[in-house]
C-alpha cells in the first residue's frame, strides 16, 4: 500500500497526491489545492508545528523518550544536569564534557544584586512565587546585552548555561522573600539539586540529606522535557518572532502557571485537602462524574491515553521521600482516588490515568515546600526543554515566525452608526 495521501477538493475537482512520513503528511498539499483553504483545529490536536528530534512521546503505550533514552533509565542512573546536556546536545556528555558543563552551569548560579534589592524587594509581600519567577526570567534578560545576539551561536550557548543555572536561584529567592527570610546564595560546591535546596532551606546547621538531594534531581529530570505541550509551544511561538531566550521563557512559564498545565500539582493538594479524608472519596467521583463539580486533578492528558510512565517513577520515589519526611497524610485519600478511578467506567472509558501530578505535589509537600511552589519547582528544569526546543527551532530552515490562520466568524462589513443612534 502507498504511503501516501489523496485529498479531493470536491468544489473543484482538483486532486492532490502527498507523501506520508512516519503518520505525519504536509499541510501544503491543502495550499495546492487552494491557496484560501484552511484546516480549523483548535488547540492544534491534529497539527505537528514542527520536526523535532528532542523527546519521544508514545501516549498510548506510556512510552517517554529523551534524545531516545527511556526516562525510566535516566531516572534510575542519571543526574539532571546530564539530562540538560542531553536533552541541549543531542547526545550524553562524556566525563571532560559532564565535569565543564558542571562547572559551567554552577559558575553562574549568581544573579545581580540589583535583581534581588530592586526588582524582587518590589513585589507585594504575598505575591505569588510563581508570578515573581516569571517576571524574574524576563527581568533577568536586561542584565545582558548580548541576550538579543540569538544567530550567534556562542551567544545562545552563553544565554542557556545562565538561564539554566539561575533559574534555582530566581525560584529560591522567590520563596524567601515571600516568608521574609534573608536570602542564601548560592554555593558552588554542592550539587545542582542540593545547591536548590540549600538557598530554601538554609538556616544554621541546616544539611542537605542526601536522599531528598537525590529525589529533588529525580523529579527534576521527569520534568525536564515533554516534547510540544503548552509552555514549550508559547516558548517556540514567542521565539520564532526571534524575542530573546529570556523573553521567551517567561512567555513559557506563563504558560506553565495555569491550572491545566503545571498548574495542576498544586490544584491535586488542594483538592485532596478540601476532600479531607478517604470517606469523602466516592461522593467527590460522583461529583467529578457530574460534571457539575471539578475535575480529578492530576488525572488524564491531552497525549497519554495510558498511565504516565513519570506518575509511576514519582510514586515511587514518593515512598522514598516519606521514609525521610514521615508520611503526606494526603497520600491514603490520593491512592484511594486512584484506585476508585481506575475502576470507574467514567475514567476507564475517557482513558483518564494519573499524570505526573498526581503525586508529584505530595512529595514536594513532604518536603516543605509550599503549595504556591509548586509550579517553580515544575519551571527550574522545564527551562532545559525550553531551551532545548529554542535552539532546535532556531537552527530548522523549516521554521518562520508562527502565525496560525483564524477562520473568521464575526459580521460581514456595516456602516459606523453614530453613538445617538445605536
Ligand atoms: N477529570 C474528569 N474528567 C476529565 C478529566 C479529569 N481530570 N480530564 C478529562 N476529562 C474528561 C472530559 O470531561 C471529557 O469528557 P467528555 O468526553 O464526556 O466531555 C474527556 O475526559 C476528554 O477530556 P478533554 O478535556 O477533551 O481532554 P484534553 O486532552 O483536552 O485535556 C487535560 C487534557 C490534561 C487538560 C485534562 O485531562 C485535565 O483537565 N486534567 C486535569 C488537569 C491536570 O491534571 N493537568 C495536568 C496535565 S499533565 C502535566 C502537564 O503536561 O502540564
Amino acid at each position: 500500500m502507498a504511503d501516501t495521501i489523496t485529498i479531493t477538493d470536491d468544489r473543484t475537482g482538483k486532486t492532490v497526491t502527498v507523501p506520508i512520513t512516519d503518520g505525519v503528511f504536509p499541510a501544503s498539499a491543502i495550499r495546492e489545492l487552494d491557496p484560501s483553504l484552511f484546516v480549523y483545529d483548535p488547540a492544534y490536536m491534529q497539527t505537528a508545528a514542527c520536526k523535532s528530534s528532542i523527546t519521544y512521546l508514545d501516549g498510548d503505550n506510556g512510552v517517554l523518550r529523551y534524545r531516545g533514552y527511556p526516562i525510566e533509565q535516566l531516572a534510575e542512573h542519571s543526574t539532571y544536569l546530564e539530562v540538560a546536556y542531553l536533552l541541549l546536545n543531542g547526545e550524553l556528555p562524556d566525563q571532560t564534557q559532564l565535569d565543564q558543563w558542571r562547572h559551567d552551569v554552577t559558575h553562574h548560579t549568581f544573579i545581580h544584586e540589583n535583581m534581588r534589592k530592586r526588582f524582587v524587594d518590589g513585589f507585594h509581600y504575598d505575591a505569588h512565587p510563581m508570578g515573581m519567577f516569571v517576571s524574574s526570567l524576563a527581568a533577568l534578560g536586561t542584565f545582558y546585552n548580548d541576550a538579543k545576539d540569538i544567530h550567534s551561536k556562542e551567544s545562545r550557548d552563553k544565554q542557556i548555561m545562565r538561564l539554566i543555572a539561575k533559574t534555582p536561584t530566581l525560584a529560591a529567592m522567590a520563596y524567601r522573600f515571600s516568608v521574609g527570610l534573608p536570602f542564601v546564595y548560592p554555593q558552588n560546591e554542592l550539587s545542582f539539586p542540593a545547591n536548590f535546596l540549600n538557598m530554601m532551606w538554609k538556616v544554621s546547621g541546616y544539611e542537605v540529606d542526601p536522599r531528598l538531594e537525590r529525589a529533588m534531581d529525580v523529579m527534576i529530570i521527569l520534568h525536564a522535557d515533554h516534547e510540544q505541550n503548552c509552555g514549550t509551544t508559547a516558548m517556540r511561538i514567542v521565539g520564532s518572532s526571534q524575542a530573546d531566550p529570556y523573553s521567551s521563557a517567561a512567555a513559557a512559564a506563563s504558560a506553565l502557571y495555569g491550572p491545566l498545565h503545571g498548574g495542576a500539582n498544586e490544584a491535586v493538594v488542594r483538592m485532596l485537602t478540601e476532600i479531607g479524608s478517604i470517606e469523602n472519596v466516592p461522593a467527590f467521583i460522583d461529583e467529578v462524574k457530574s460534571g457539575k463539580g471539578s475535575r480529578l486533578m492530576g488525572f488524564g492528558h491531552r497525549v497519554y491515553k495510558n498511565y504516565d510512565p513519570r506518575a509511576t517513577i514519582i510514586k515511587k520515589a514518593a515512598y522514598d521521600v516519606f521514609e525521610v519526611t514521615g508520611k503526606n497524610p494526603l497520600l491514603d485519600i490520593a491512592l484511594k482516588l486512584e484506585e476508585a478511578a481506575l475502576s470507574d467506567s467514567y475514567f476507564i472509558d475517557r482513558k483518564l490515568y494519573p499524570n505526573v501530578d498526581f503525586y508529584s505535589g505530595l512529595i514536594y509537600q513532604a518536603m516543605g515546600f509550599p503549595v504556591d511552589m509548586f509550579t517553580v519547582l515544575f519551571a527550574i528544569p522545564r527551562t532545559a526543554g525550553w531551551l532545548a526546543h529554542w535552539q532546535e527551532l532556531l537552527t530548522d530552515k523549516d521554521q518562520k515566525i508562527s502565525r496560525p490562520r483564524q477562520w473568521y466568524a464575526g459580521p460581514d462589513e456595516r456602516q459606523y452608526v453614530a453613538i445617538g443612534d445605536r
